[in-house]
């Protein structure tokens, strides 16, 4: 048994003096809502970074033949994407006017810088050399981008797995270039639906790769009416065309191979 450390308190293991300092609205009025804005953004952060950590887990289990494991942490995931989504309910509580009142405050600063969200689709496959060049050189959003550019993501790690169930998953897809879009695979198609028809463990995890995929479209979905209902057609603070740009980002699948069978089965 380990004898309980006094020095440990609540307060200083989740550092909560810092935690609690971070938030500094910008508005000189002070403007009510920027406290909520900036805790919503910084909660996101946060549970990007869970999901990182999440997301890295599920591939090191896909290649390590724990696939009953795998289950349970896109359980995890999944769990933590509903959160995600259920949070723009809380800023959907702020009017326009209310937003208005420190927009300008932002200048340049937009969801659109956070490399988190990049280092998500990344992992997921969505992966674009030129996200990349946004972030300041030696920075620690740039290198963390720059490796996970480089990483298989977890479409091939989930290739690899199902190679080791032993499908005939070609080699070129096995060896592809990661840093591709992962595009649609007749192969691979035909060894899905073989799963779906006789291996409930596989399908279990086809199944939670659709949720997921699902899930992160969900959340962009949402996001874009949160923008349209604050903003209307305004140009983001990022610097783009704002609803416009954000309705190209809709309706693109992850993992197309597993939409592509449904009307298969
Ligand atoms: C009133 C609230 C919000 C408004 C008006 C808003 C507006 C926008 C706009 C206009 C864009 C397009 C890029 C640009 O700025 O030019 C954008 C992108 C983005 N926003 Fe928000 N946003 C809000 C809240 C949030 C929250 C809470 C998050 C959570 C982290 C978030 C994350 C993102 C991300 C990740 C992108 C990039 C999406 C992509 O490129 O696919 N936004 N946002």
């Amino acid at each position: 048994m380990t004898t309980p450390n006094p020095s440990v308190t609540y307060a200083n293991y989740l550092q909560l003096d810092e935690l609690l300092s971070l938030q500094q609205p910008r508005a000189e009025g002070p403007e009510h809502d920027e406290l909520l804005f900036i805790v919503i953004h910084q909660v996101y952060e946060l549970w990007f970074k869970e999901l990182l950590h999440e997301l890295d887990r599920v591939a090191a289990l896909l290649r390590g033949d724990e696939p009953h494991r795998v289950q349970h942490t896109l359980k995890r995931i999944l769990t933590i994407l509903k959160v995600l989504v259920a949070q723009l309910d809380i800023l959907e509580t702020m009017t326009p006017l209310e937003f208005l009142s420190f927009r300008s405050r932002l200048e340049a600063a937009s969801g659109f810088q956070s490399d988190q969200f990049r280092q998500i689709e990344f992992v997921l496959g969505a992966k674009r050399e030129s996200a990349i060049a946004r972030f300041a050189a030696s920075s620690r959003a740039r290198a963390a981008l720059e490796r996970r550019y480089r990483e298989p993501t977890l479409w091939d790690a989930f290739l690899q797995y199902l190679a080791r169930e032993g499908y005939p998953v070609p080699a070129a897809h096995l060896t592809r270039d990661v840093t591709a879009l992962i595009t649609p695979s007749p192969e691979i198609q035909d060894i899905l639906v073989d799963a779906y028809r006789q291996d409930a463990k596989t399908q279990g995890i086809c199944e939670r790769l659709v949720d997921l995929d699902e899930g992160f479209a969900e959340w962009r979905y949402r996001h874009v009416r949160m923008v349209e209902r604050t903003i209307g057609v305004k140009p983001g603070t990022g610097g783009s065309s704002g609803a416009a740009y954000l309705r190209t980002t809709l309706g693109q699948n992850m993992f197309p191979d597993l939409w592509e069978i449904r009307s298969r089965l």
